[in-house]
């Protein structure tokens, strides 16, 4: 009796604990999005915005600059979903008072932004540097610091003199290295003295395969399956272009611990696109396959950059297309960087085809921004007919605000918790939210449940110091032109004014603690009509 009793008392308190846990998880769930605040974030964590040169600044010839790849890329009919090209852009170059001033009223510390190479160097090596685009920059950095707002600045972000291309064949050739330093230099001696945190080169691993493999970014080139282009090689282009670059990032970063590092104290980092995979099933064949997406993406620039040579996934399965590193080599590389910035959209299921078909056509995995990469693996956004996560305007980017925690997990387990920053993040609007796009609930959702996923894993002890919405504005979106919109704020199409969203409202009350915001107002029709009479 005795004995039945005490079995009871247990029974009772496992389920009382049971009960306790299930409340605690429902609360977590809730947490995800909109309880998420900024004091769940350590002291003196960054959050900013980001852009970069080409995708805002418009004025394409003015003030001395030359021909970039982009100005010439979009002059090709065809290449641009809605024809349109960065000529004008958000015409920042003449509005960058104005977007500070923007920034400073949502209380951002930090804002990301890339220099022109084809301002800055209009002919690179072969000719000047050019004062007036100094003098531009000078005065954004001066701004944002006078507001307390740390500038990021990214050296290279896909953005190069057009002539490199013609006259050497661009990061196909050692001899953009030596471009690449040179630039990387002159930003170095003109803006080192107030610019503490540099990112050498924007994704890579990003450019290498849609200028190389798939031929939506200039120079285009390709060969099949992956398109009919005049000229390229997908299987082994990309890989070239991508040595080039990371030993041009190595090369830049060397020259900056020697000659400008100590001026500021500052810290240099490298940016990548991170997509998260998670096998399509669970067979240790797609289990591996998802690792080795991992190692195909991001691993492929950073394992060179940390541990100086290339992931051994790589190695493994690629031939001799695969370049090679010398000793000197992968000195400079090895621990060339002082952060990981992290460019993180969203999550995709990886499927093995190794052992089983590239070609998915069964109901498994269609349709939806499905691709094989190098590395045998098919990429999917589809499992049985149901999405990864909820579609957005771009079609590998679904909203799977896991990814954020899982991948994080991932970089800080492969490099020894290096210090990560989250350098861009943000959510593409669908077409049909374009006619309300001041109300972008779905944005904000987005970015709450993003974070809070990120703050859990900094709760987990993932060393990351800032995060960055992808975007400050709506932008010229590369082959998409301006059809895809990041935006906070809105650009209207024939005035240029800058119009903020709902979503610009939420960050300015999230960053500045001021009032909670109410998360039940943003289905209410009387705040949308609100923020539409304001
Ligand atoms: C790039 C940005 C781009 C964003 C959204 C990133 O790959 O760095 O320039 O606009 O993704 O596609």
């Amino acid at each position: 009796m005795k004995n039945m009793k005490l079995k009871c008392t247990i029974f009772s308190r496992c389920l009382i604990l049971l009960l306790l846990w299930a409340i605690s998880e429902v609360k977590c769930s809730i947490q995800e999005q909109s309880d998420i605040k900024r004091t769940d974030f350590p002291n003196g964590f960054l959050f900013g915005a980001a852009t970069s040169a080409y995708q805002i600044e418009g004025a394409f010839l003015e003030d001395g600059k030359g021909l970039s790849n982009w100005d010439a890329y979009c002059r090709i009919t065809g290449s641009i979903a809605d024809g349109r090209n960065g000529d004008v852009a958000d015409d920042h170059y003449h509005r960058y008072m104005e977007d500070i001033e923007i920034m400073h009223s949502l209380g951002l510390t930090a804002y990301r932004l890339s220099i022109s190479w084809s301002r800055i160097l209009p002919r690179g090596r072969l000719g000047e540097v050019n004062q007036v685009a100094v003098m531009f920059y000078n005065k954004i950095i001066d701004n944002l610091l006078l507001r307390g707002i740390e500038p990021f600045v990214t050296i290279y972000h896909f953005e190069h003199p057009q002539e490199f291309e013609e006259r050497f064949g661009g990061w196909l050739s050692p001899l953009m290295q030596d471009e690449y330093v040179h630039f990387a230099k002159t930003c170095f001696e003109n803006f080192g003295d107030r610019v503490k945190y540099w990112i050498t080169i924007n994704e890579p691993n990003l450019f290498s395969e849609l200028a190389y493999e798939r031929a939506s970014y200039p120079p285009a080139r390709c060969s099949p399956p992956f398109g009919n282009c005049a000229s390229g090689n997908s299987d082994v282009e990309p890989l070239i272009s991508a040595h080039n670059m990371l030993l041009g990032h190595a090369k830049a970063a060397k020259l900056y611990r020697e000659q400008f590092k100590s001026k500021v104290d500052g810290l240099l980092g490298i940016t990548v696109s991170a997509f998260m995979y998670v096998p399509l099933t669970d067979s240790e064949d797609d289990k591996e396959a998802a690792e080795r997406a991992l190692a195909f993406n991001s691993a492929w620039t950073l394992d060179p950059v940390v541990f100086g040579d290339y992931p051994p996934e790589m190695k493994r399965y690629h031939g001799s297309e695969l370049p090679t590193f010398s000793s000197e080599e992968r000195d400079l590389l090895r621990d060339s960087i002082d952060f990981i910035g992290i460019n993180h959209y969203g999550s995709l299921y990886a499927k093995d085809c190794i052992h089983s078909s590239c070609i998915c056509n069964d109901s498994s995995c269609t349709p939806g921004g499905d691709r094989a990469i190098r590395g045998f693996v098919y990429q999917t956004g589809v499992r049985n007919g149901v999405f990864i996560g909820d579609p957005t305007g771009m079609v590998r980017f679904f909203v799977v605000p896991r990814g954020m925690e899982e991948m994080v997990h991932y970089i800080k387990e492969r490099y020894h918790n290096k210090p990560m920053l989250v350098t861009e993040n943000g959510y593409s609007s669908p077409p049909s939210e374009y006619d309300d796009y001041r109300h972008d609930v779905k944005r904000i959702r987005f970015h709450q449940s993003y974070l809070a996923y990120l703050a859990q894993a900094i709760r987990k002890g993932a060393d990351v110091r800032g995060y960055f919405i992808w975007s400050l504005m709506d932008n010229f979106e590369w082959s998409s032109g301006f059809r895809t919109k990041f935006g906070i704020y809105h650009i209207d199409s024939l005035t240029l004014n800058r119009i903020p969203k709902l979503s610009a409202r939420w960050y300015r009350d999230f960053l500045t603690n001021s009032s909670h915001f109410d998360a039940d107002l943003l289905n209410t029709i009387s705040y949308r009509n609100k923020v539409k009479s304001e």
